[in-house]
């Protein structure tokens, strides 16, 4: 880093002193900044990790020096990133999958081309990329990596949809899709509805007619959290403690019961999952946000004949499957753009980063997802 500090200043530097002393005409002084404004980046402000650790003990934003754009790379300027559970489990150290400390945080994001190497042909200066598939790093201001990494996707998409249609709204399609074949009328349960993951499986699962049955956390403003939901599509939403009775099924009204759950928090809020399950049914996990086990009684097993799975997006990622990501990720943000896919974000200007990590942290109790604006 230090060694291309180094050279980036040499390269500013000398380009200055040379214009400064009119070696140059017009022509070749504009040819010259193109020619160096095209070759480095410049300088990046990033959130950045030495150690493993709790995120709001170990992030730091610093300024990382200009780095060189070689022929076939782009270098993107960011304009939005959220900050989604498994960033804050990759910076505690707990995640799989996590790059080599220091490292810089996030993995999705969206971004304006800033300048392109020489052999770059289809993107160019203003056009909108996402990375994809997502990759480590984007918590920064610029961001150079070769050009395939990046899709070019929609200038009219909303800032905060692109920066976050990957991660979530990815998995919540899959998920509907790949593990039980559903039809119109059919339904299916889940618990953690208000993550940006269970708001797009509501909306998914409506457009294709099927039934969603949501269990939320007990917390203050149930009422408006419930309508939210339900506008949103939700037929049924639960909170835990409304599911402490002998027969739950017994709480819905025309709905058939579901062949499919979907766990997102583990604990009590699985049980519930698997409670609503009819006989043979399937429960996918696909986060663990309460950090509790899952317990499954043995009835379950001999009685209803219960299936468990578990879902990965990076893992998805890398199958045969995922070469048509891209064009899921352009229908997502298809339906973001005509206000068909919703769901709850904050935007936070990067100032504000520590302000709103402590919410992904969940310090300040509930929150929408945080969405820094660069
Ligand atoms: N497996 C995969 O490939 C994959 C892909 C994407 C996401 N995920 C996982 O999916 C989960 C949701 O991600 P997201 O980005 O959609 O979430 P999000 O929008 O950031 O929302 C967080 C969710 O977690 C709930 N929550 C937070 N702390 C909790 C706790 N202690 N106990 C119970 N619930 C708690 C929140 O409920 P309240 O509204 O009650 O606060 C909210 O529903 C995460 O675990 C994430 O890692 C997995």
């Amino acid at each position: 880093m230090a060694l291309i500090r180094m050279v980036a200043m040499k390269v500013v530097h000398g380009g200055a002193w040379s214009l400064r002393h009119g070696r140059f005409s017009a022509a070749q002084r504009a040819q010259t900044i193109r020619a160096f404004s095209s070759l480095v980046s410049p300088p990046s402000k990033a959130v950045v990790y030495e150690n493993h650790g709790s995120p709001d003990a170990v992030t730091r934003v610093i300024e990382l020096p200009p780095v060189e754009v070689k022929e076939n790379q782009v270098c993107v300027k960011m304009l939005a990133v959220p900050i989604n559970p498994s960033d804050i489990n990759r910076i505690e150290g707990v995640y799989p999958v996590r790059p080599q400390v220091p490292a810089v945080g996030g993995y999705e994001g969206v971004g304006e081309v800033y300048s392109v190497g020489s052999a770059v042909k289809d993107l160019s200066p203003g056009d909108w990329v996402i990375p994809s598939p997502p990759s480590f790093g984007t918590w920064q201001t610029y961001i150079v990596k070769e050009q395939d990494v990046w899709h070019k996707i929609n200038k009219d998409s909303p800032m905060e949809y692109a920066a976050t249609i990957t991660v979530n709204p990815l998995t919540a399609l899959r998920m509907l899709e790949d593990f039980t074949t559903l039809n119109s009328g059919d339904s299916i349960v889940q618990n953690g509805a208000t993550s940006i993951v269970g708001q797009c499986i509501i909306q998914l699962a409506r457009f294709r007619g099927i039934h969603s049955i949501n269990i939320i956390r007990d917390r203050p403003g149930l009422d408006e959290v419930q309508e939210k939901l339900k506008a949103l599509g939700a037929d049924e939403v639960f909170t835990e403690s409304q599911l402490e009775v002998k027969n739950v099924k017994g709480l819905l009204s025309s709905i058939p019961e579901p062949a499919l759950g979907f766990n997102c928090v583990g604990g009590n809020a699985a049980s519930l999952v698997l409670k609503f399950l009819r006989m043979g049914g399937t429960m996918v996990t696909y986060g663990g946000m309460s950090k509790k086990p899952i317990t499954v009684s043995t009835s379950s097993f001999i009685f209803k004949d219960l299936s468990l799975k578990g879902f990965w997006l990076q893992k998805w990622l890398t199958s045969d499957k995922a070469k048509e990501c891209r064009s899921m990720i352009d229908y997502l943000l298809c339906l973001a753009r005509e206000g068909k896919l919703k769901y709850e974000m904050e935007l936070v200007p990067f100032d504000n980063f520590h302000t709103a990590l402590d919410k992904a942290l969940g310090k300040l109790g509930s929150q929408p997802k945080q969405v820094i604006k660069f």
